[in-house]
């Protein structure tokens, strides 16, 4: 009824609709005949919820059987006449072969990621675990900002594995999130929490922002930059070790001698600064060029000089 609704005053956007049937397949091709009857333009599965659903042999341990995934989208695929995305979870090893088994059974698309399966906190006084339901809890989704760099690590292995469109989430809170993970293959992009915490309205700042950003660089649409990013990922052994990085105090009237980064980098494991009357001092043969100076740092009075090893 709602889905109706909404395509009858709103029939220019498009609706997706999110489904997430039970163990019996038959659940999935049900709620696929009534969501497309109502007028949605795509179906999400839902392969991802961590909120109790794998409990009941659905949600993410869907999403973390590949065989699982390919049936299921198939089945579903074959079903329905419009686009089918696969929503993915993070909870999961490697990603890999579950976004390969949803192109295998016929997905148009994928949406990645979902909520990371954690447990928010305890309450010292009382051991429960939180959020407290009379004492006892259980383990949920982590969403927001914090989820963001496993999001976009997820998206980035999933653009590598197969051609399929993708629906980057997780963490975007502000248009250059967004230009993050168009740039590492996203197609689209979904908001969750910061919808949440700031209202809708929030879209519209990120469109503009976006524009803009698309506009100064010279580009005429989030095409013209997709998965630009992502010739930029090698593996470890491939990086460049030629060149080591090392900090220097660029604004001597900015440091205020507090000694945070000398303590960083003695207790982090290096002892390669020492304190001046003038500032940090760095001892370059001693340095891992590891960054942490730089990190403690809040008044940005370091800056970074590279040379070759
Ligand atoms: C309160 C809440 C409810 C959610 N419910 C669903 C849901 O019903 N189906 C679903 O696929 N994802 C659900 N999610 C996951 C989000 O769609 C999204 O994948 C995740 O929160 C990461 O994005 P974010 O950091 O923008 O929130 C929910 C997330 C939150 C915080
Ligand atoms: S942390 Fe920054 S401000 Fe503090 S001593 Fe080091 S360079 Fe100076
Ligand atoms: S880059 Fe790392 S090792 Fe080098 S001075 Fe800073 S904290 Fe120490």
């Amino acid at each position: 009824e709602e889905i109706t609704t909404i395509k009858r005053e709103y029939p220019d956007h498009i609706l997706i609709a999110s489904i997430m049937g039970d163990t019996d397949p038959a659940s999935w091709q049900n709620l696929t005949a009534r969501v497309q009857e109502a007028g949605a333009d795509a179906l999400e599965l839902n392969f991802s919820c961590p909120h109790g659903m794998p409990e009941f042999g659905v949600g993410s341990v869907i999403g973390q059987n590949p065989s699982m995934i390919r049936e299921l989208t198939r089945m579903v695929a074959s079903d329905a006449d419009i686009p089918v995305f696969v929503k993915l979870t993070p909870n999961i090893t490697d990603i890999s072969p579950a976004a390969q088994a949803a192109a295998d059974g016929g997905a148009d698309g994928i949406s990645a990621i979902n909520s990371v399966q954690s447990i928010l906190g305890i309450d010292i006084e009382s051991f429960d675990p939180l959020p407290s339901v009379c004492g006892y809890s259980t383990s949920g989704g982590y969403s927001g900002p914090a989820v963001k760099p496993i999001g976009l690590a997820m998206v980035s292995q999933i653009a590598r594995t197969v051609r399929l469109p993708i629906m980057g989430i997780g963490g975007i809170t502000i248009w250059q999130d967004a230009v993050e993970y168009i740039l590492l293959g996203a197609s689209a992009i979904q908001l969750c929490t910061t919808v949440m915490w700031n209202g809708y309205g929030i879209i519209r700042d990120m469109k503009a922002g976006m524009s803009a950003y698309l506009d100064r660089k010279g580009y005429h649409s989030p095409d013209d930059i997709r998965g630009a990013a992502l010739s930029h990922l090698k593996t470890h052994q491939a990086l460049d070790r030629s060149r080591r990085m090392y900090p220097v105090l660029g604004t001597r009237e900015t440091c205020t001698r507090c000694g945070q980064c000398v303590t960083a980098c003695r207790d982090g494991g290096y002892q390669a600064m020492k304190m001046s009357i003038d500032g940090p001092v760095v001892k370059r043969d001693v340095c891992d060029g590891c960054g942490l100076c730089f990190l403690v740092c809040s008044t940005g009075s370091l800056v970074a000089t590279q040379e070759k090893t």
